[in-house]
């Protein structure tokens, strides 16, 4: 029999296994419910653009028995001509997700410091850990963001990255105009400062960042953007990082030999065309997050302000109880307990329809564990 921990690299042995958002089909299966909705892992209320779902079809109609090209170059030289830089500055991957840890592979070595702030994406923890590099998991200010002063105190010359998750996920939270140049100009050159913007189209705040006329300046910023969200492609999975090119040329160098599917790079290529279904989509969550912000906030809950596509409340009780009766009611969200916010729950903007089930589905959850 093998001896598995004898031969697993010590820095895998101590990962604990992330909990994703449970797919519609599982819940449905396993409490034999017919009309189940999710509302646990960001993903798009209005489904796909129809312009990236006629393009997959066709992609899989003609020519999925080919291999895809390799680094997506209709796609680099779409996004190149849509942000006005060289193509040589892009890097896309299997979702935001492929390119993290691509940066993780390039850059970290075992004992390099990253830092980043408690409760904010998992991955920036998992990739460094799957590099045993050290993470540095910095506090956050009161209302719930990331802690810029606190983040450059704690920076090393051993810190290798600074992740930044702006807005962040799962607070829904945005670090500023200001912090993000004290923050940029406190990183040495050597180390990288990663700005991902999963959720950058859904912020309308004045005083958020347009972080990429920074690139010019600073070759150690890398912008990490996503199709899941806005696009309604998580499913196909795909991401992209911009950077100075040299940056870029080492991302190119650590990714398989075909990272990015060919039903997702013509789904992306499409989707970039189709203004209508992007704007529409921002204007579906914007409604929906003041809406269910708002419905959270007249049921007496300390729901925060979101400038995202999900809200996050602190029901102020361990909310375990909670998140079953509302998976009893078919409708899924996210349990926060195991990124350590044990009475916080994230909801994620559906339709309305879907928001008020959310919302009623809460209330009667909150009734039957004696809580309103
Ligand atoms: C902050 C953040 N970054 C990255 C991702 C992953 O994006 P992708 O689907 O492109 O892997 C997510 C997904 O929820 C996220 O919240």
């Amino acid at each position: 029999m093998i001896d598995i921990n004898k031969i697993t690299r010590q820095c895998i042995i101590d990962i604990k296994e992330y909990v994703p958002g449970k797919p519609i089909e599982e819940v449905k299966r396993e409490l034999g419910l017919e009309d189940v909705i999710k509302l646990s892992s960001n993903e798009n209320p209005l489904g796909t653009s129809p312009m990236a779902i006629q393009a997959m079809i066709k992609e899989v109609q003609e020519n999925v028995h080919y291999y895809p090209e390799a680094l997506s170059p209709l796609l680099v030289a779409k996004l190149a001509r849509i942000y006005q830089l060289d193509p040589n500055q892009f890097f896309i991957n299997n979702g935001v997700d492929g390119v993290l840890s691509m940066i993780a592979m390039a850059f970290i070595n075992s004992g390099d410091e990253v830092v980043t702030s408690q409760y904010s994406f998992y991955s920036y923890q998992s990739v460094t850990a799957h590099m045993d590099g050290k993470m540095i998991l910095i506090p956050q200010t009161q209302d719930r963001r990331f802690n810029i002063d606190a983040i450059i105190a704690a920076l090393t010359p051993k810190t290798k990255i600074v992740f930044l998750c702006n807005p962040n996920n799962p607070t829904g939270t945005i670090t500023t105009r200001d912090e993000f140049e004290r923050l940029l100009s406190s990183v040495p050159e050597n180390c990288l400062l990663v700005s991902d913007e999963a959720y950058y189209e859904f912020v309308d705040a004045p005083d958020y960042p347009q972080t990429i006329p920074y690139l010019k300046d600073h070759s150690n910023l890398i912008i990490t953007r996503t199709f899941s969200k806005v696009m309604g492609l998580a499913g196909v999975r795909v991401g992209y990082a911009i950077a100075h090119e040299s940056i870029i040329r080492v991302l190119r160098k650590v990714c398989d030999a075909f990272p990015v599917n060919r039903i997702a790079q013509a789904g992306a290529l499409a989707g970039l065309d189709d203004q209508e279904f992007i704007d529409r989509s921002v204007r579906i969550v914007k409604q929906g997050r003041y809406q269910l912000y708002h419905g959270l906030l007249n049921m007496g809950l300390n729901a925060i302000p979101s400038h995202t596509n999900f809200v996050l409340v602190d029901l102020g009780i361990p909310v375990a109880q909670i998140y079953e009766a509302m998976l009893s009611q078919g409708v899924i969200v996210r349990p926060l307990g195991p990124q350590g916010l044990p009475s916080c729950l994230r909801i994620t903007v559906g339709t309305s329809i879907q928001n008020e089930r959310a919302l009623i589905a809460l209330k009667r959850a909150l009734q039957g564990c004696g809580g309103g």
